[in-house]
């Protein structure tokens, strides 16, 4: 297997690569040529910092550069954060030609592009993802957000990156339980379009979870390629992008429920996934052999795959509600025909979907 890929994103007219492979962050030229005006931001986090840092600022050596660096966690993805990066782009005089460069992991990124969106009505901005999920989804396709208490990516814009460098080395230094998240938005790929994918994951589990570097780069680029294709028929989320959000609406009610220190955003993903193939197998849709496969994969992988304790149903119900896929305040959900195949569905009733929240 390889372990250096490279794909690109195709919008139109415009397009972005995807480079996928070890040491990346330590090729200053290929790092200097994505800023292309005099200043940079780099933002990232305390955990990311430490490892990474040093030579992203050495790459851009002779630019403008400012740091920004966060506390880690979903919990810091506020409008306060926003402001205090917006603050920082102000101070530093950033210009209409500033790169904001997303050095960390999906916090990171949501809400570095985000303020890349907003600064002077959106400059550009560059994707160094250093964790899983981030290599296999959050940095790819211009979705960019911050949570309010009442619910997850409220407030946000598309924009898209200018380049995506997801250096695979970065991922020797995130912690087990992190890894595993990520391994929940790998695996979503091949349950919600692609049955052989599911089953090559269910081959190279054990290689994954030892992070063989070859099994990782290929689950990566994999990913990627799902996501990209995805993306360039449906940049805004009009139709098929939704499928994305297999187990989403379920895993946001519960992140958002538990306040965002509960569950990680990808542990929640893995229960949600489980929950929407339960509610799908009882609606009749996908056989229950399938949603019974799923589940021991996401259990194989180390990931949760039932409610946490605690939780009232009508709670969460309540928080699905505030979706961002409900229309007209209806709830429409991500469903599923079983492996490799997801669908959008309108009108499933509160009965059947507390059903599965309290079973
Ligand atoms: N925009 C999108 O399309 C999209 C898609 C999926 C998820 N998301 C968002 O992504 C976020 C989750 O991202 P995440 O799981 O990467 O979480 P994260 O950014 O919080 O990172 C997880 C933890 O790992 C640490 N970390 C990151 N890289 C590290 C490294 N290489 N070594 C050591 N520690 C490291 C971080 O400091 C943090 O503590 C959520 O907010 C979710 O909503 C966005």
């Amino acid at each position: 297997m390889n372990t250096q890929h490279e794909l690109e994103v195709a919008l139109g007219d415009r397009r972005y690569p995807i480079r996928i492979g070890r040491g990346l962050l330590d090729q200053p030229g290929a790092l200097a040529a994505l800023v292309t005006g005099r200043h940079a931001l780099v933002l990232t986090d305390v955990n990311v910092a430490p490892h990474y840092l040093a030579p992203v600022q050495a790459a851009l050596r002779g630019k403008q550069v400012q740091t920004c660096v966060l506390p880690p966690g979903e919990q810091e993805k506020t409008l306060a954060r926003f402001a205090e990066v917006m603050a920082v782009l102000a101070g530093m005089g950033a210009s209409r030609d500033t790169t904001v460069l997303a050095l960390g992991g999906g916090v990171v990124g949501d809400l570095a592009g985000f303020a890349a969106a907003c600064w002077m009505r959106g400059v550009r901005f560059v994707q160094l993802p250093t964790t899983l999920l981030a290599m296999v989804d959050s940095a790819v396709g211009g979705k960019t957000a911050v949570d309010l208490p009442q619910g997850k990516n409220l407030v946000g814009a598309f924009h898209q990156p200018s380049a995506v460098l997801a250096d695979v080395a970065t991922l020797d230094t995130l912690p087990d339980r992190e890894l595993r998240a990520g391994l929940a938005e790998v695996v979503k790929y091949g349950a919600l379009g692609d049955a052989g994918f599911f089953a090559w994951l269910e081959d190279q589990a054990e290689a994954l979870l030892a992070r063989e570097p070859a099994a990782l780069a290929e689950a990566i680029a994999r990913c990627c390629a799902h996501k990209a294709a995805i993306v360039a028929r449906d940049e805004t989320e009009q139709g098929e992008r939704m499928l994305l959000n297999l187990g989403h609406t379920f895993g946001h009610a519960i992140e958002t429920e538990q306040g965002y220190g509960g569950l990680l955003h990808g542990e929640a993903v893995a229960v949600g996934m489980v929950l929407a193939a339960r509610l799908s197998a009882e609606l009749g849709r996908a056989p229950w052999p399938d949603a019974a496969r799923l589940a021991a994969l996401l259990e194989r992988l180390g990931l949760p795959v039932a409610l946490p304790p605690g939780l009232a149903p009508d709670a969460l119900l309540d928080r699905m509600r505030l979706d961002k896929k409900a229309v007209s305040g209806a709830l429409r959900l991500v469903l599923w025909r079983g492996i490799g195949q997801a669908e959008v569905v309108d009108g499933v009733t509160d009965e059947a979907i507390l059903a599965v929240l309290d079973a």
